[in-house]
């Protein structure tokens, strides 16, 4: 196993268009959805206003909608319809015995230099 994945869940608890809140470190909280039988990572926290209920939004036409003010962000890219804006952080995976991995990202979301 490549040591930069993380394993999340089983494929078989996720549940269609149900999004799952997962951390995957101290600082990436992850979103899973499985739609059209495919299974989707993205981040929780949301580019517009920083909130961390991606996972609780609605998916239609492989777009997900957050909760709060309704951005719509494509499950596969995390691009918005138009293309334009903010973008929401996608993640690598990889399925193994049923199990989902997920790649811890290579760069900080916080990079504190002191
Ligand atoms: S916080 Fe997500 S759309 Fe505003």
């Amino acid at each position: 196993m490549k040591d930069n994945f993380k394993k999340i869940c089983r494929v078989s608890d996720l549940y269609s268009r149900k999004g799952r809140r997962f951390d995957l470190d101290d600082e990436n909280e992850i979103a899973v959805f499985k739609a059209d039988g495919e299974i989707f990572v993205v981040d929780n926290i949301c580019p517009h206003n920083h909130t961390s209920q991606i996972y609780d939004g609605y998916v239609e036409e492989m777009y997900v909608s957050c909760p709060v003010h309704g951005f719509r962000f494509h499950l596969k890219t995390g691009e918005q319809p138009t293309n334009a804006g903010c973008r929401l952080r996608t993640f690598e995976y990889e399925i193994r015995d049923d199990c989902l991995y997920v790649k811890i990202p290579d760069e900080k979301r916080f990079d504190f230099k002191i």
